[in-house]
């Protein structure tokens, strides 16, 4: 079974005298383990995608099972369960909280799944810092942080509940190309050595070029779903030369 199946999925907005289609029936499946950088220009339907993907938005058509269970029918409380459960996200401005330590930050989601003592909690968000290299900073404020260093709490805070699926949306956004490369170094790690799968909004040609699957959306569709980049990579030109 695929982790993830989309069926026909549609997602309208009615803004009343107009409406959006901002996903016009995208049907698609994911498996377990895969590494998709997901492209396409300004507009084309990445975030709305991304957003449905995670479990945040809901298509107004369609169908969507993450691991055999139908998303769509789902309430909100019951889709932030999954969330919490299933789901890991970065954000291209991080979203950390600025006033508490990187150890705080990542101990926040453990707070609401199953109930852990404080011990549980600081050992388990050590082990997940320990892990995206920040074992020495602990205690640092995100103020007191480089951007890699506060997009790797972040990644650290979204790993925290054992996630099937780590999903970011720029996560290199806000990085200058080195840190980039670094921040992408950590993915692809996370993705081969703990086989969890990694799904990537980007414009960063480098990400794209590190993923193992490319899905290129335009006007809201899928007009390239390729395992070779030099093909994901004409599908986008050809859109920018139009
Ligand atoms: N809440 C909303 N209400 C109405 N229209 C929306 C809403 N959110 C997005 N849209 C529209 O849906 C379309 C897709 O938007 P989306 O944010 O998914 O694009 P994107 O590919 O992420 O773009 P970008 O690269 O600029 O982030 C756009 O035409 C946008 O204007
Ligand atoms: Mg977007």
């Amino acid at each position: 079974m695929a982790l993830i199946e989309l069926r026909d999925v549609r997602r309208v907005y009615d803004l009343g005298e107009v409406q959006v289609h901002a996903l016009r029936t995208v049907s698609l499946e994911i498996q377990r383990g895969e590494y998709i950088a997901l492209v396409g220009p300004s507009g084309s339907g990445k975030s709305t995608l991304m957003n449905t993907l995670g479990c945040l938005d809901r298509p107004t058509h369609g169908s969507y099972l993450l691991d055999g269970q139908e998303i769509v029918s789902m309430n909100r409380d019951q889709r932030a369960r999954i969330r919490n459960k299933q789901l890991g996200f970065v954000f291209q401005n991080f979203n950390l909280l600025n006033r508490t330590s990187a150890l705080e930050n990542v101990e926040l989601p453990l707070m609401y799944g199953p109930r852990l003592s404080a011990r549980q909690r600081h050992d388990r968000a050590r082990e997940v810092l320990d892990q995206v290299g920040l074992g020495d900073r602990y205690h640092h404020h995100p103020s007191q942080l480089s951007g890699g260093q506060q997009q790797r709490v972040a990644i650290a805070r979204a790993l925290v509940n054992r996630p099937s699926i780590l999903m970011g949306d720029e996560p290199t956004g806000n990085l200058d190309s080195q840190t980039s490369r670094e921040v992408i170094a950590l993915f692809r790690e996370l993705n081969e050595t703990q086989k969890i799968t990694v799904i990537l909004v980007t414009h960063d040609p480098n990400i794209a070029r590190n993923s193992k699957r490319t899905i290129v959306l335009r006007d809201g569709q899928v007009v390239a779903d390729t395992t070779d980049f030099a093909k994901a990579k004409a599908a986008l030109d050809a859109e920018a030369g139009e």
